[in-house]
């Protein structure tokens, strides 16, 4: 059976790995992956991990791995549809089945609700510009709005009356069951069908294609509920998405500025800081987080400095890491939250705070060190042994040398003794990381470590671990592609691979392994996780994409010499002979130069 490539993306996204794993394993954190007992071979010590930035898992101990999809695969004894199917169910996602009337029928109603959306937005636009709509358009002029920026973000008023919208898509020949599920109408006690927002300016929610899926909408006092929001329907859920992300995702900066609220995104985008997006009345979700990985490189948090705003940065802080997004935090003095602040500084004084966003480490350090006084000895020591945790378990070791520095200056404690603990917390992570993997291989379990994947024995590593580079940092493309292009690839099935892959970066769209997994077989795809676990697992993805493709390059024309040597020793004409010898000498120079860079 065949699902969109749309589809199983979204099956994939929608089921958190370690969730998954942990209905069957029992998982324990270390460091920045999960360890536990391989379901798949015995064994009496953990080497099977789970990766949650990069959404797979790998066992050390019988190599097998592979994304959520090929897990359950794997366990369920199911093939890939039935995992899909699976997966789906567990995530309540309805799988699209061609044939299906049923299926058919919602995604028409999908699109009638969005189309009556499209309807209501223009209804709310058109009463905010008309005479009932003085108020609110002072009301928005007064918060600082230009016109500009009431149309880009298409606001509007609900009017005040009980029934206007409903009447209007009623006459229209929208039908009640439509205005219903469409969150716009909601039926009162007596039967009959009334808006359900009313008197409050409208912020409608687009999607990332820019559909109107839902509404938020704020009253213009200070009457409660504050905001209300459209329900979740066939075309929206607030769980998955961020208002101001179909507009943020075209920026030139690729970073994403995570703040609270409806008016705080629309008066950055105004002040010009076109990258800030909002969860929407809920606490971030690891699904949006997985969303705003997929589109930044760094995401900002800029929650109000109000105490919930503090809890919440912490939340979003784990739920953020977990999804292996880059995290730096904004500090907004006083308590304001960035539109406030904005119009109380101007946009200039908020930049500025943006470059100032300190660090995850920092900011944890920073929590830390506020619930110790540091009057006692024992309390210095706790915060000691609290900042040596935090540092030990980033895995940057630049970043945690001169963290150790920083923080020993600043905290009054000897770079030494700081040094010594995190190094001491360290040794234990990686033997529990590297412990099992070389040394140990379990018995028994032959057929299961010896992948049966036909893989070019010279190439197949190597342009797998290409791919895996890739994966890794979509921003290598380029470096990449210019010297390694796809009819270059040996392996057949890295060159499959790569041809979804280049495709998918050449539209600039991202990519992840864990996206690419789907694809393949199991044994490749322990193969393929394998690399990636063992092989490229570094810090420094240039230089080592650089050494691999140096590699790649020397294999070619070690090959090309060889052949060039049959063909010279053929060669009965002297001209190409000596036309050979010449090419011969040029590529002998290439490969000492590649030989001298490895
Ligand atoms: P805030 O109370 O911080 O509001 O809620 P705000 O966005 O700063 O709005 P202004 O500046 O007072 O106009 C942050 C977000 O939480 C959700 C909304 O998405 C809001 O933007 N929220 C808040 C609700 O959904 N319902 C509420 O009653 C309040
Ligand atoms: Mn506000």
């Amino acid at each position: 059976m065949y699902y969109p490539e749309e589809v199983i993306e979204e099956v994939r996204l929608r089921n958190d790995i370690v969730e998954v794993v942990s209905g069957y394993v029992k998982l324990e954190r270390k460091g920045r992956r999960y360890f536990g007992l391989c379901p798949f071979h015995g064994e009496k010590t953990p080497s099977f991990c789970v990766e949650p930035a990069k959404q797979f898992f790998y066992c050390f101990g019988c190599n097998k791995g592979g994304s959520v999809i090929q897990f359950i695969m794997s366990i369920e004894n199911l093939d890939f549809p039935e995992a899909l199917k699976h997966l789906a169910e567990r995530a309540g996602i309805t799988l699209p089945e061609p044939d299906d009337n049923a299926e058919r029928e919602k995604s028409r109603i999908r699109k009638e609700i969005l189309d009556i959306n499209k309807e209501a937005a223009r209804f709310f636009f058109s009463v905010l510009a008309g005479k009932n709509g003085l108020e609110a358009q002072g009301y928005l002029k007064k918060r600082g709005l230009t016109e500009k920026t009431i149309r880009r973000f298409g606001l509007g008023l609900a009017p005040a009356g009980w029934n206007e919208l409903t009447e209007t898509l009623l006459a229209k020949g929208v039908s009640d069951e439509l205005l219903i599920a469409s969150g716009l109408s909601v039926r009162a006690k007596s039967g009959e069908l009334i808006d359900r927002f009313r008197g409050r300016i409208m912020f409608p929610i687009f999607d990332i294609r820019g559909n109107i899926v839902g509404f938020g909408g704020r009253v213009m006092d200070q009457s409660q509920p504050k905001y209300l929001n459209s329900p979740d329907t066939p075309v929206y859920n607030k769980s998955r998405e961020l208002y101001g992300l179909n507009f943020a995702r075209q920026s030139k900066i690729k970073k994403l500025l995570m703040v609270e609220g409806y008016m705080d995104v629309i008066s950055l985008h105004q002040a010009g800081i076109d990258y800030a997006v909002a969860s929407l009345g809920t606490a971030l979700t690891q699904m949006q987080a997985w969303i705003l990985k997929k589109y930044a490189e760094e995401v900002i948090i800029g929650y109000d400095s109000d105490s919930a705003g503090q809890a919440a940065t912490m939340r979003g802080i784990d739920i953020l890491e977990r999804a292996g997004c880059n995290v730096r935090i904004l500090l907004i003095p006083d308590g304001k939250d960035p539109d406030e602040y904005i119009r109380n500084n101007g946009p200039e004084k908020f930049k500025n705070l943006i470059d100032r966003a300190i660090s995850l480490l920092d900011y944890k350090i920073r929590a830390e060190n506020k619930m110790h006084n540091l009057d006692t000895v024992e309390d210095k020591l706790k915060l000691l042994n609290s900042i040596a945790d935090i540092l030990a378990a980033h895995d940057n070791s630049i970043e945690r040398e001169l963290y150790s520095k920083y923080y020993a200056e600043q905290y009054g404690i000897s770079l030494e003794s700081l040094a010594n603990e995190v190094a001491k917390r360290r040794k234990k992570l990686e033997s529990v990381r590297n412990g099992p993997a070389a040394s140990r291989r379990p018995a028994g379990s032959d057929r299961e470590s010896q992948p049966a994947v036909k893989i070019d024995s010279r190439y197949g590593e190597l342009e797998y671990m290409l791919l895996v580079m890739l994966c890794n940092d979509n921003h290598l493309f380029g470096r990449i592609s210019a010297r390694y292009g796809l009819e270059d690839f040996n392996d057949q099935g890295a060159k499959k691979v790569a041809e979804k892959l280049y495709g998918r970066l050449e539209q600039n769209k991202d990519c992840v392994l864990a996206e690419l997994l789907a694809d393949l077989d199991s044994n490749t795809a322990s193969f393929v996780v394998r690399i990636a676990e063992t092989k490229c697992d570094l810090e420094n993805n240039e230089k080592a994409t650089d050494q691999i493709l140096n590699k790649l390059e020397l294999l070619k024309l070690e090959e090309l010499q060889k052949q060039t040597i049959e063909r010279i020793k053929n060669e009965k004409d002297g001209e190409i002979r000596q036309r050979l010898g010449l090419e011969f000498s040029k590529r002998a120079e290439r490969i000492a130069e590649l030989k001298r860079l490895a």
